[in-house]
């Protein structure tokens, strides 16, 4: 695997990497307080071509590569992992699943706004009694002939509040359990479709989260994705690479703070000289760059896989599973390094330490990942 960053692909991180630093950065602690995203900020991202990424540029899209993708998430987590995460949602589970499951039509509908950022996609399969357990959907669509009607509630959905376009998971024929489940195209402000509370979390603060109400909503037949019965097959599909882009979130939250505690363990000194002259301090930062690096190669070798059109669910089952939890590791000895600076939000450290605690739980927990890839070994 050649992992010689083209031009191309230099040139989106120095692009990320520039919009990060001189436009996420400031105001990152204030956005987590307030639990608010600015929708200017949004608009930026979008005209940065940072929302369509992989969408082909018939559909309005950047047409890059996963490789491509994984960089700018990783350059963009690396300060703010909110930011990060309205992009993954968008980029890897919505614009990919319609981009890749979607008729002509419904790409011409929904995916050219999607891909341009005018507005935000969500995905939506978690409900209050299916997180881990996705197959037992209780949301229903009923065939009703020319439309299906759904009813029921869907939790901690990214960008619940903030998003336009819903692709939805339910129940169609509960008797054929997990194959009866379909996947809908939902715009928000049908009737009967109600935004719920929003979640109060413990980080990605400025990213909202909620829970989402269908109460009787006419969904039009046109707006399946699939055949009958494709869409727990078309949230599985889609997860394989939405857990790519969560593993290079976790990457750059991991990245970031590790190169905060290198330049401040320069800067601090204690018993007269700087940290990162005692022992113990270096042990810490050679082990988290070194857990950086490994996580790093896991979530580009996905990122390759993927594009070169090869099989990708163990790889992203990986990449998920070891750079989420380097993400907690790291951001940890981060807040460690740093001391009682670390704990207050002025040097970022906590925000990491709080935003990465959620890359071990969504797009599959930790254990998930586990157990596909143990299901990917043994079969
Ligand atoms: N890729 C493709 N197909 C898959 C698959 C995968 N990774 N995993 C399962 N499938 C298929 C199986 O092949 C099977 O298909 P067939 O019936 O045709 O053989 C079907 O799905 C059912 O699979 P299992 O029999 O293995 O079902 P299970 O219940 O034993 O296990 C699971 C399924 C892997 C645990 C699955 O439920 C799962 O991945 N759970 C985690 C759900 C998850 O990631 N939720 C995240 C919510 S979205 C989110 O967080 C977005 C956000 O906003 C940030």
């Amino acid at each position: 695997m050649d992992f010689n960053l083209s031009e191309e692909h230099q040139a989106v991180r120095e692009a990320a990497r520039d919009f990060a630093e001189n436009h996420l950065l400031p105001g990152v602690i204030d956005r987590d307080n307030e639990q608010k995203f600015s929708p200017e900020l949004l608009r930026q991202m979008s005209e940065l071509g940072f929302m369509g990424m992989m969408v082909s540029p018939d559909y309005g899209g950047g047409g890059m590569d996963t490789l491509s993708y994984v960089i700018a998430m990783e350059e963009i987590s690396k300060v703010d992992a909110s930011a990060a995460v309205i992009m993954s949602v968008n980029n890897s589970l919505v614009c990919w699943g319609l981009e890749r499951f979607g008729t002509e039509a419904q790409k011409e509908k929904y995916l050219t706004q999607l891909a341009s950022g005018k507005v935000v996609g969500a995905f939506c399969l978690s409900e209050p009694e299916a997180g881990s357990d996705a197959t037992s959907q209780h949301t229903t669509a009923i065939d009703m002939g020319d439309h299906y009607l759904l009813n029921g509630t869907k939790n901690w959905i990214t960008s619940g509040g903030t998003s336009s376009i819903c692709l939805v998971m339910a129940q169609t024929h509960p008797e054929k359990q997990h194959k009866g489940i379909n996947a809908f195209i939902v715009e928000k402000g049908s009737e009967g479709f109600v935004v719920g509370k929003k979640e109060d979390k413990m980080g990605i603060r400025a990213s909202d989260t909620h829970t989402l109400m269908f109460t009787d909503v006419k969904v039009p037949k046109e707006n399946r994705l699939g055949d009958d019965g494709f869409g727990f097959k078309f949230a599985m599909s889609t997860l394989n690479g939405g857990r790519i882009g969560i593993a290079a979130q976790a990457l750059g939250i991991a990245a970031g703070a590790f190169e905060i505690s290198l330049k401040y363990s320069k800067e601090r000194k204690t018993f007269g000289k700087p940290i990162s002259e005692h022992q113990a301090i270096q042990f810490k930062l050679s082990e988290m760059a070194t857990k950086v690096e490994a996580a790093r190669l896991l979530v580009y070798k996905a990122a390759r896989l993927k594009d070169e059109g090869k099989d990708y669910i163990q790889a992203s089952a990986m990449a998920k599973l070891y750079a989420s939890e380097t993400a907690m590791w790291v951001t940890t000895e981060a807040v460690q390094v740093h001391g009682g600076y670390g704990y207050v939000k002025e040097y970022h450290v906590e925000r990491f330490m709080r935003d990465a605690k959620i890359t071990q739980i969504y797009e599959g927990t930790s254990e998930i990942q586990k157990l596909i890839i143990a299901r990917e070994l043994l079969k």
